[in-house]
């Protein structure tokens, strides 16, 4: 069931940042409702939320064309989560100290879900005893702090203050809706990304592939209690929080991490695009385009996954993917058994809505004596999926 995110916009400069989160957080496929106050309003307009949100913004706790008279608790009934972003100093104060004195403060008070507060205002109204007082206060209340950000401040001051990134506030929001225990004192493994094959200083061969499976799978992790270690290739998205990074270039490289850290995972999961080739030498100087030997000679790369199958220890679970664009099933049941693992997510290239640079996947899961053809998802999703048919898996061979 999709959840129900609200979201308090309070009257300071960033407010503006909170239709790029309203914006983000709808690709994620939750409901999103957004609640002002009469401040916010002289920043942003409540049309622009009611856009991109799709759902009424409301303002007035005594809004006659209102058909709902007690909007307050009608919203705070709906919400899964609460969110205050930006909070202004004196918004936090008041939700603190249990004061109802408009539709957002009113509403927070009456949410029995876990809340979350981005402050962001002036250094010195943040620095100020009152305001940390208010956030101790607000931390003993169980609410959760998204910390603003050291910089340049829209006054002209720098200092603390400013509103967390919005990707950090995404984050922390989708963390807090998924969070469960279910892979508490687990070490999941995961490589993601592609890897990069010097030719020389200044090229190198590659691939498509953009890292966001197997950092979905990593925040899955994360948010399912797991210890997480992400051996990722060269990718332009955040490190997910909370995630043991190491980043690698080639497909050696991604080799010597795999190996020096399977020793102590319990899942293991290669969702990186690896080379299977490299250029058998890489030159030390930049090759002239004179000099250039039109053909390239190429060396076969380890097989990471193969290397990991091979080792596993008895306990240990272990997924790979097969990228495919013809015979899915078919080569996807021949890397399962070649490189002995315990579950394969196959992954047709040439099917939209699947592949490497989208947000969803449409994969068939294969297990020793299975096939299942899911239908289309979010990698996040699909994330979750993997980590919870592993631990069957581990469950199963407990067992045994
Ligand atoms: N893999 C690996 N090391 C390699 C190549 C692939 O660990 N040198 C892993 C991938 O991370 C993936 C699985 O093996 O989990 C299958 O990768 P894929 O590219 O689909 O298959 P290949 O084994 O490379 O075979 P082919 O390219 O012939 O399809």
């Amino acid at each position: 069931m999709k959840k129900n995110v609200l979201i308090g916009v309070t009257g300071g400069i960033a407010a503006y940042k909170a239709l790029d989160l309203v914006s983000s957080l709808k690709k994620k496929d939750l409901q999103i409702k957004v609640m002002m106050t009469k401040n916010a309003c002289e920043f942003v307009s409540p049309l622009s939320f009611r856009t991109l949100s799709g759902h009424p913004c409301e303002v007035d706790l005594f809004d006659k064309t209102n058909e709902d008279p007690i909007s307050h608790i009608s919203l705070a009934k709906w919400a899964d989560l609460v969110v205050l972003v930006p909070c202004t100093a004196n918004v936090l104060a008041k939700v603190v100290h249990g004061i109802c004195d408009d539709l957002v403060s009113t509403t927070f008070l009456a949410c029995h879900c876990p809340k979350m507060i981005a402050p962001a205002m002036n250094v010195h109204m943040y620095e100020n005893p009152v305001t940390q007082r208010n956030l101790a206060l607000a931390k003993d209340l169980s609410y959760q702090i998204i910390e603003p950000e050291v910089g340049h401040l829209a006054c002209n001051d720098t200092g603390k203050g400013k509103l967390a990134n919005v990707k950090d506030i995404e984050e922390a929001i989708l963390h807090s809706l998924c969070h469960n225990d279910q892979l508490n004192h687990k070490h999941v493994l995961i490589s993601a990304g592609p890897t990069q094959e010097a030719l020389d200083p200044v090229r190198f061969i590659s691939n498509h592939s953009s890292g966001k499976q197997g950092y979905a799978i990593a925040r899955a992790a994360l948010n399912m209690g797991a210890k997480v270690t992400l051996v990722s290739g060269p990718v332009n998205i955040p490190a997910p929080k909370g995630a043991a990074m190491i980043f690698v270039q080639s497909a050696e490289e991604m080799f010597e991490a795999m190996k020096e850290q399977s020793l102590k995972a319990d899942y293991i999961i290669m969702a990186a695009a690896v080379a299977d080739y490299r250029p058998s030498q890489k030159a030390a100087e930049k090759i002239k385009k004179s000099a250039a030997d039109k053909t390239l000679q190429m060396i076969p790369n380890p097989d990471i996954l193969a290397w990991i199958g091979q080792h596993k220890k008895e306990n240990q679970v272990v997924c790979g993917f097969a990228m495919e664009t013809s015979d899915l099933d078919k080569h996807a049941k021949e890397k399962l058994e070649k490189k002995n693992c315990d579950l394969l997510i196959g992954n047709n290239l040439t099917v939209e809505g699947a592949g490497f640079k989208t947000d969803t996947n449409i994969v068939s899961l294969l297990k020793k004596d299975s096939i299942e053809h899911l239908p289309k998802c979010t990698k996040e999703e699909l994330g979750i999926r993997i980590l919870e048919t592993m631990k069957e898996i581990e469950e199963e061979k407990k067992k045994c």
